[in-house]
């Protein structure tokens, strides 16, 4: 039997990848406009690292993590996330000390997760997300949900919904952590046994969990919204006052917790309400994480970030039929009769790829006709066929497939003319 990519994971060949170029380029030049600079980091790390960073009793510790031991026995783990990276950069590069604070970070790359595959989860999947950390400024808060709706506006997208909530300070959340105990605990035997864990360990978990979600304490659970001290209700409107100021609608979800521990204040997620979709319809996810940088190591230095998977972007698109990245045409297909019109035909082609002009020939030695409905296939502009008589003359008709016209020009005229014209049309 053949050898196929691993389950979750996938190709992405020509005809996808020009969408996936585009989109990058758009990352660019978002993250350009916002001043987010650019971060590269390992794609794996100690497992600790997610362990304290994402949180023990996270689903993604617990359930799907890459992890493997390497050669010198050390515990290595596939990034399943990028914020943890980045924050173990921050605090290892020192980054706090720069004077210019907040540091505004992107990045884009692979991430791991041994999820079950389906349309918008895979196993391999690529996040962009930016990082803001050193303020706690609520303006930098709407900031980056700002980018991230740009980003989807950008590229065509217009049925989103962005969800806001607050998931408070340490001292909002530890009231309502005790009130979610009080209310749990009675009838936690009716519970899964992870959510008998989570009890213990991290009861706002019991509202994410999967299987019992349809318990009927799940409704009545105490709202966080309700345990919100002065300082965190402050802290929320003033997120909500500046995103109204940027004319970004949203919604308030008092039951949007995050996947994800290291969460505090401002949390956010932005759905698609595009048809069609799925069970899966959250295109992005963030928010703040204050107590990160010291739980890892580093000074009090308050952070905001978000992610969101290129495959869902793309999936979004799809559904709502927004096309992007067309494939760019080639300019000058070279057609040549006989090897030594060959060898002026390939000269021609580093002549005018030395242009900025994009060329092609035929490498499989194919008739003229062949040869013509290849440049047809590639919607070339131009072609120019050399023979006999083209080589004792040092011409070729160069042959504007649009129009049918043809114009005689010296070999080393060709390159000059195709980029004169292109200068006219621009
Ligand atoms: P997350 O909610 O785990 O957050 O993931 C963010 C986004 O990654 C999701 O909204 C989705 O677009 C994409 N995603 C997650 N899992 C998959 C998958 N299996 N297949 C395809 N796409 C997926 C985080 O990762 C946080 N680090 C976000 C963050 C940054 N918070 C603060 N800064």
């Amino acid at each position: 039997m053949s050898i196929q990519a691993p389950r979750g994971t996938y190709d992405i060949l020509p005809g996808q990848s020009e969408k996936w170029q585009e989109i990058e380029q758009k990352i660019n030049e978002l993250c350009r406009l916002y001043q987010y600079k650019e971060i590269r980091t390992p794609v794996f790390e100690h497992t600790e690292l997610f362990q304290r960073g994402v949180g023990d009793t996270t689903d993604i510790v617990q359930k799907e993590m890459y992890t493997f031991q390497d050669r010198g026995n050390r515990s290595l783990t596939l990034r399943p996330e990028g914020t943890a990276s980045v924050v173990r950069s921050f605090v290892e590069n020192k980054l706090f000390g720069l004077p210019d604070q907040p540091v505004k970070l992107f990045y884009t790359g692979p991430m791991f997760r041994y999820e079950r595959p389906q349309a918008g989860r895979m196993r391999q999947f690529v996040q962009f997300g930016v990082e803001a950390i050193g303020s706690k400024d609520p303006a930098i808060d709407a900031e980056v949900i700002s980018l991230a709706m740009e980003l989807y506006r950008s590229v065509g997208l217009k049925r989103l919904r962005l969800v806001i909530n607050s998931l408070g300070d340490t001292e909002s959340r530890l009231a309502h952590k005790e009130a979610l105990v009080a209310h749990f605990a009675p009838r936690i035997d009716e519970f899964c046994s992870d959510c008998q864990t989570r009890l213990e360990k991290n009861p706002l978990r019991i509202l994410d969990c999967k299987v019992d979600r349809d318990h009927p304490l799940m409704a009545t659970a105490p709202s966080l919204a309700d345990y919100l001290n002065e300082e965190s209700q402050a802290y929320f409107d003033d997120v909500k006052m500046y995103l109204e100021e940027l004319d970004i609608d949203y919604v308030v979800d008092p039951n949007l917790v995050r996947g994800l521990d290291y969460y505090n204040h401002t949390a956010f997620e932005i759905m698609s309400d595009a048809e069609g979709f799925g069970a899966i319809t959250t295109l992005c996810g963030g928010g703040r994480y204050n107590g990160l940088v010291e739980d890892l190591g580093g000074p009090e230095s308050p952070g905001i970030g978000f992610a969101m998977s290129i495959e869902r972007l793309l999936l979004a698109l799809e559904m709502e039929k927004v096309e992007i990245g067309k494939s760019q045409n080639l300019e000058v297909y070279v057609i040549a009769m006989d090897e030594s019109a060959k060898k002026q035909a390939f000269s021609l082609l580093k002549d005018f790829r030395a242009n900025g002009i994009s060329a092609d020939m035929d490498y499989t030695g194919r008739k003229l006709k062949a040869q013509m409905k290849s440049a047809d296939r590639k919607g070339a502009s131009y072609v120019i066929v050399i023979g006999e008589t083209e080589m004792a003359s040092g011409k070729a008709g160069l042959k504007e497939m649009a129009t049918g016209e043809q114009q005689e020009l010296l070999f080393s005229e060709m390159a000059e003319t195709i980029k004169n014209r292109k200068t006219l049309e621009e």
